[in-house]
């Protein structure tokens, strides 16, 4: 199987200004990267400009849904939407060949627990972050071949997401929510450190 691989940590910046861009191949390092400063990603441009205007759809989804409930029933109303709100952007997504979903190094339900190569661009995105590298952190994967699209872009914890995913979440919503998720290990995060990705992936019908 031919497959072209790319897997690169670009600044959003640079990139629409096409400055000094160079594919790189995944074992080059991230100290490589900071060197040459813009990474092609892998695929055609046009999918993977839909890969993210999809994932910031999910994402100013997602918060919106989250503050309107936190503001309306608490952080209790809260641990529903982080959940409910992504549903039916997935779907809607789905009839045009996207897939869409989230996942991270240290997952609260179980579903969202990353493949192998979904774990390598998080570990790659949790040392982008750690060494301030610009944002957006992305990375994408194209099998010339078959035509699908893997995309992957970070999300970095705020303030108000620690409320639930913090090092000190109130004990009655902790409660709440290791009864729904009794595997959960999505907590311990500090503010500007990273909480997972949204990973997308096209598959043409
Ligand atoms: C009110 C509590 C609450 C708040 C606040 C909250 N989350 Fe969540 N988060 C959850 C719950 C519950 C899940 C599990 C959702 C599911 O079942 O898919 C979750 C899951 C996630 C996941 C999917 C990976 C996993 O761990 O399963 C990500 C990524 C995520 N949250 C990011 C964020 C970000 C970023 C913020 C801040 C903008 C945030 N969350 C704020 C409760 C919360």
């Amino acid at each position: 199987m031919k497959m072209t691989l790319t897997v690169g940590v670009i600044g959003g910046l640079l990139l629409s200004t096409g400055l000094s861009a160079k594919t790189l191949q995944p074992q080059d390092s991230l100290a490589t990267q900071q060197e040459t400063e813009a990474v092609i990603l892998a695929g055609p441009e046009g999918k993977l400009n839909q890969a993210r205007t999809n994932a910031k759809a999910l994402g100013g989804a997602l918060k919106a849904r989250l503050q309107q409930a936190i503001a309306k029933g608490g952080l209790e109303e809260g641990v529903e939407a982080c959940y409910v709100a992504a549903g039916p952007i997935a779907q809607a997504l789905k009839k045009d060949g996207w897939t869409v979903g989230r996942t991270a190094l240290r997952v609260r339900n179980q579903d969202n627990q990353p493949d192998g190569w979904e774990e390598t661009q998080l570990h790659e995105f949790a040392d982008a972050l750690s060494k301030q590298l610009p944002m957006p952190l992305e990375a994408s994967r194209w099998n010339e071949e078959t035509g699908e699209l893997r995309y992957m872009s970070a999300i970095v914890t705020g303030q108000v997401c620690t409320a639930c995913h913090g090092n000190n979440v109130d004990p009655a919503v902790l409660g709440i929510i290791r009864e729904k998720y009794p595997e959960d290990t999505a907590t311990g995060f500090a503010p500007g450190s990273l909480r997972g990705a949204f990973t997308l992936t096209y598959s043409p019908e």
